[in-house]
């Protein structure tokens, strides 16, 4: 058995006991997005990996008409009457499972009596998708222990529709996919409007990925987003009575000059043209991989960063810094914000041999600037969500 099983299933001991069926164990992964940001509800193209950091979760059934939940990350426990449909619960790191919970029941599946225990080593609130890989590791456990025959890409939208009705987080489609699909060694090149994608290989070669935390809370995340988003679709809906569109992603960078010309807000230009020039991005940067041009492809983050804190405006402070830290380093190819933004982390592709010169500088500076703690990990990729296995605990 795995370290992280044997932690989750003292978690589940201790939270529940050792009386009862057997524990089904699952496991989904996190994600960071090396490019391709705020494209994906646009219509647009991006290029995330799976994380080998992840969620993990043991669920039982408990015979009886409760269903509770812990968590070993957040307070709890949580304990609910299953229903037909179900209300936002006081903790709010359970409205993701329940979320999900709900997509069931709503789907007239019978919710029976049962315990989940989750436990996570994906960094919070930090632009990792801790949220999409609790939603997708509580869809595919009860899927599976449920019977209930749904597909991968069923449980995909079940999750991104989760989120956006029952958290109220209008999220795209991209870190559901990416969990959903993640394959070690390589990052996937998804297709945001038709949902066609590829796996393309993901060898760094004398490079190593590094995720740096800026201990900045993403406080007005979700508002900020969701605001994003509006401002999005009325660009479309403008440019629409021109030259219909469905999403901003069709639009080319060739189109920029006639579009700037018809929106009559700078904001929605500035929006307009970070899409644009990210999606040609992404273009760009999924044909330097399979060749491991890192240097390349991380000329490409560092022109995303710029889009996203001018253009987007999705940016801040000590995100800003970390980057321009990190630009001013030896042997970084690219450096980026990842995720919604708004704080979390930054995405940086670093020579092996400088990755430690440059932690200590950040170290050492960064502190005294901002007055928080940097974190580091240089994950490897990982797996999509997946069942572990049958417990008798
Ligand atoms: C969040 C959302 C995604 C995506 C990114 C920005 O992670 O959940 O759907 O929009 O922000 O690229």
């Amino acid at each position: 058995m795995d370290e992280n099983t044997e932690v989750l299933l003292t978690g589940f001991r201790e939270n529940f006991g050792t009386t009862g069926g057997e524990v089904h164990v699952f496991f989904a992964p996190g994600r960071v997005n090396l490019i391709g940001e705020h494209t994906d509800y646009n219509g647009g193209f991006v290029l995330p990996c799976s994380l080998e950091y992840g969620t993990w979760l043991a669920i039982r059934f408990n015979g009886s008409d409760r269903i509770r939940m812990v968590s070993m990350n957040y307070p709890g426990p949580a304990e609910i009457k299953p229903r037909k449909t179900f209300d936002n619960y006081t903790l709010s790191w359970v409205n993701y499972p329940l979320g999900v919970l709900n997509e069931f029941a709503l789907r007239s599946f019978e919710l029976p009596g049962m315990e989940l225990c989750f436990y996570g080593d994906i960094p919070n609130d930090a632009g990792l998708s801790s949220s999409a890989s609790i939603e997708m590791v509580t869809a595919t456990a009860l899927n599976e222990i449920l019977l209930a025959g749904l597909s991968t890409m069923d449980l995909i939208r079940l999750c991104q529709h989760a989120e956006n009705e029952f958290v109220g987080m209008k999220c795209g489609i991209m870190d559901q996919f990416a969990v959903g699909t993640g394959k070690k060694n390589h990052a996937l090149f998804l297709n945001c409007e038709t949902l066609e994608y590829k796996m393309v290989p993901l060898i760094l070669k004398d490079y190593a990925l590094m995720i740096i935390n800026s201990g900045k809370k993403r406080e007005l995340a979700s508002s900020g987003y969701n605001q994003r988003r509006s401002e999005c679709e009325r660009a479309v809906e403008i440019i629409s009575r021109h030259h219909k569109i469905n999403y901003l992603g069709n639009l080319k960078e060739s189109d920029l000059p006639w579009v700037d010309e018809i929106l009559n807000e700078e904001v929605l230009r500035k929006r307009v043209r970070h899409v644009v020039t990210e999606n040609a991005r992404v273009l760009k940067g999924v044909e330097y991989l399979p060749a491991s041009e890192i240097a390349g492809f991380g000329r490409l983050m560092s022109e995303s960063h710029k889009s996203l804190k001018e253009d987007y405006q999705v940016s801040c402070p000590e995100l800003d810094l970390l980057v321009e830290m990190a630009l001013q380093a030896e042997g970084v190819a690219g450096s980026r914000m990842t995720g919604g933004g708004f704080g979390g982390c930054t995405v940086t592709f670093v020579k092996k041999d400088s990755a430690s010169p440059l932690m200590n500088k950040i170290k050492n500076d960064y502190p005294a600037k901002t007055g928080l703690q940097p974190e580091f990990f240089t994950p490897g990729t990982g797996e999509s969500v997946k069942k572990i296995g049958v417990f008798n605990i």
